[in-house]
């Protein structure tokens, strides 16, 4: 049996959160069902934010209603909540794992949320408690994981404590997340071996932005480590609107492909997910692609006749 590699495709919420185009209810839907009916693992759908913050992610809560619909859409789903409100929001809609932000800098945590990182830290372990009265699952991501637009560098140690600290909060997952798309894959390689030998390793995810085009190798050197948990974007959109030079995540799309080129089972068929990403640059009215992609199509093509 090959070895499962876990795929969240984050592109209904980190893509879309971050485009000059607002989708509407309808195209939203139309995405997510194209991503699971590709075979995608897991879908972060949307955020529980304030509409005026993010635009683009109001209604999520009508989004899960026609979701829930779709009675052959069966993939498992995940929302963004940022606070208590968005908790209880994402409850009430039938959300039941949650993800929520804690940050590597006190800035960005001033940014994203107006907390400063101790507090962000306290609420989100709050919540963890109540999520698992709620039989709720928890994934919490470290933004800036790697580095801060506003304060450069984390220190590993400060990621290390992190972590420590969350698994033991009893938060189900935690995600480093290269928000700003900085980490090289010798600092990735490192903290991520660190914290597979600390922690089961499973528990443990990583999210990469490919602004300075290291995302597909950051996810080999953290796969190395005996990582299996990614975030990815269809199409490669996302970006996050309160950290200056956030560009697209990895593209679902290239790690797809190299995964399953090295042996990995990604759960995905190939064909379906370029579906799903000629899908998200026509609804985002982009040319957004996996940087793959005229390989991946021309390979398909072939493949068919
Ligand atoms: N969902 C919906 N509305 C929310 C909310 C949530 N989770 N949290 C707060 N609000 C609303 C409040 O009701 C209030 O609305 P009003 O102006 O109509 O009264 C308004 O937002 C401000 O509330 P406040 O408690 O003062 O929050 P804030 O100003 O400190 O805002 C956030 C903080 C986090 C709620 C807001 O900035 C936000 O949602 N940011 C988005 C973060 C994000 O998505 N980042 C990208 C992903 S990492
Ligand atoms: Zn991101």
């Amino acid at each position: 049996m090959r070895e499962q590699v876990i795929l969240t495709d984050v592109g209904p919420r980190d893509g879309l959160q971050n485009q000059r185009k607002i989708l509407s209810l309808n195209e939203r839907v139309e995405l997510i069902l194209s991503l699971g009916d590709a075979g995608v693992r897991q879908i972060e759908i949307g955020s529980f934010v304030s509409p005026k913050a993010v635009p683009a992610m109001a209604g999520t809560d009508l989004l899960v209603n026609e979701l829930e619909k779709r009675t052959s859409f069966k993939t498992p789903i995940v929302a963004l909540v940022p606070n208590l409100k968005g908790y209880q929001l994402a409850r009430s809609a039938g959300i039941r794992h949650v993800v929520m932000v804690i940050y590597g800098s006190d800035s960005m945590a001033r940014k994203n949320v107006a907390m400063s990182r101790a507090e962000a830290e306290a609420a989100t372990g709050d919540i963890i408690a109540e999520a698992r009265n709620d039989g709720i699952q928890v994934t919490a991501t470290i933004a800036v994981a790697f580095e801060c637009p506003y304060d450069g560098i984390t220190a590993p140690e400060t990621i290390e404590n992190i972590v420590d600290k969350f698994i033991a909060l009893g938060a189900d997952y935690v995600v480093l997340a290269d928000t700003i798309g900085a980490a090289n894959p010798l600092q990735v390689r490192r903290l991520t071996r660190t914290l597979a030998g600390e922690h089961d390793s499973d528990r443990i995810g990583c999210h990469f932005h490919d602004t300075r085009a290291m995302g597909l190798a950051n996810v080999y050197a953290a796969l190395e480590s005996g990582i299996r948990r990614f975030d990815s974007s269809i199409a490669g959109l996302g970006g996050c609107p309160f950290a200056p030079g956030s560009s697209g995540n990895v593209a679902t799309d290239d790690v797809v492909m190299m995964c399953e080129q090295m042996g990995f089972d990604t759960g995905i068929d190939l064909k379906k997910m370029m579906a799903a990403s000629n899908l998200a640059a026509t609804l985002t009215n982009s040319n957004a692609a996996g940087r793959a992609k005229p390989w991946l199509e021309r390979h398909l093509i072939a493949k068919a006749s």
